[in-house]
């Protein structure tokens, strides 16, 4: 049994999705272009009869998906693979054209051995399996994905349509500019699906007739289904923004019905605005409560990421106490202008910056004490002494904080006095400076 990673796999399925499109793409129009078949068609044979081979092999050692878990037990796996794709491939993997051309008739000229070429097709259900792999495996977007998926398969339907008028209205006997004919027959089927139907190709004979009207009862659906799902995917495709648009609609007219100031106004919009340029509008907290508690710590680890590396305090730190800490942030927002606290509260949270720059202001409310910027904090010292906070802060810029609340401050203080004194340290010159500045 060849065992094959995760990353082979999928490389290979995009091997197996472009031999495919080919053979979906060629089988039809050997069927119905009467010419001989050319050298380099018969190489390409070769080539995706040994693909499909080795693909039906490979499959065999492929960990599946069941019931939500990734199986990789060898028995299984087979036992799962025989029940579902096997026969398929099986059917396209072998090389009927190959060895009815050698039996029957002179190089494949027949229409039997021609036809016989379109068992291949027999593998094209496993598009589906493949766009399910892919959307798991290209971190893209998935709407982007699914439309780009859909326009593939009516670009293949056409083609097939455009086949189907090409054998209907071409003649075989006549030698033939086959180019031109595909593209006659490709642009009456666009049209004909579209519903535009310019009238300048049309049928002659009964054939002909009952073909276009099928194609016509064809195009009507996929027209519909085509605009439908197109309407829906571009809808969805940025599901976020059309959710912060409607917010904003009811804060909007909220705002309006009960007649608040235009300054307030302006900073709720602000506030979103803001909230949703730096997060696109996500709730941190609500993606962070439904995880698992053992993931927990790698996503406040990747979100927090940018605190840790700008607090100095923290890039000294040692493993545990960052892993301690990390998981009792909380980020939080402040606009320019906005008081994050008071002077004379008391305090039952310390501040990180993450990004942007706050004034400590002093008890008048006017005098400026210092401006505090990214990495450094703020809101220690009523935490550490358990007094009201001895300045105001407010915010300089569209700051990105996070918050350490009390309880959890004490812990850490508790847990880690290396890190206590550090911090008591910035705490007495900060005072012994304010004591000075009053
Ligand atoms: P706290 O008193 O809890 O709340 C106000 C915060 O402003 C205070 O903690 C300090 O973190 C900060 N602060 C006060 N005075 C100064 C100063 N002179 N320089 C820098 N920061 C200060």
């Amino acid at each position: 049994m060849i065992k094959v990673n995760d990353r082979f796999r999928h490389i290979w399925n995009l091997l197996m999705l472009a031999a495919i499109t080919y053979t979906a793409i060629e089988s039809p129009l050997r069927l119905v272009v009467h010419r001989p078949i050319p050298g380099w068609a018969s190489i390409m044979d070769v080539i995706v009869t040994l693909l499909f081979g080795l693909d039906i092999i490979f499959n065999f050692s492929f960990s599946v998906l069941r019931r939500g878990r990734w199986i990789s037990n060898p028995r299984i796996i087979s036992q799962h693979y025989l029940k579902s794709w096997f026969i398929l491939d099986m059917m396209a993997a072998f090389p009927f054209e190959l060895i009815f051309s050698a039996l029957l008739s002179p190089a494949g000229s027949g229409l039997f051995v021609r036809g016989i070429h379109l068992v291949r097709l027999a593998k094209l259900p496993k598009l589906w399996h493949y766009k399910k792999g892919f959307e798991y495996f290209l971190f893209v977007n998935f709407t982007i994905f699914r439309l780009v998926f859909f326009l593939y398969l009516i670009g293949l339907i056409s083609h097939w349509i455009a086949c189907g008028w090409y054998y209907l209205t071409v003649p075989h006997e006549t030698a033939q500019d086959y180019v031109t004919a595909y593209l006659n027959s490709l642009y009456w089927c666009i049209t004909t699906l579209t519903t535009v139907g310019y009238g300048d190709i049309t049928p002659v004979g009964n054939v002909q007739k009952i073909y276009t009207m099928l194609v016509m009862m064809l195009g009507v659906g996929i027209y519909g289904y085509v605009i439908g799902n197109i309407a829906l995917l571009i809808g969805n495709l940025d599901l976020a923004k059309a959710r912060h648009q409607e917010k904003m609609e009811q804060i909007n007219s909220f705002m309006i019905a009960n007649r608040f100031s235009r300054g307030l106004q302006r900073r709720v919009k602000d506030y979103f605005s803001y909230l949703w340029h730096s997060r696109r509008g996500y709730d941190h907290a609500a993606v962070f409560s439904e995880l698992p508690e053992s993931f927990k710590l790698e996503f406040s680890f990747f979100l927090n990421r940018g605190i840790i590396e700008k607090v100095p305090m923290f890039k000294n730190a040692g493993e545990k106490l960052i892993k301690d800490i990390v998981t009792c942030l909380k980020s939080c927002i402040a606009l320019p202008g906005d008081w994050v606290c008071r002077y004379g509260e008391i305090g039952d949270k310390m501040y990180f910056i993450s990004r942007g720059a706050v004034e400590v202001v002093g008890p008048d409310g006017q005098e400026v004490y210092t401006t505090l910027s990214d990495g450094s904090f703020f809101g220690e010292i009523a935490l550490l002494l358990s007094v009201p906070r001895n300045a105001s802060v407010r915010a300089a810029d569209y700051c990105e904080l996070y918050s350490l609340e009390k309880r959890s401050f004490d812990r850490v203080l508790k847990d880690y006095p290396e890190f206590a004194r550090e911090i008591e340290q910035e705490a007495r010159k900060r005072m012994d400076k304010g004591k000075q500045e009053s």
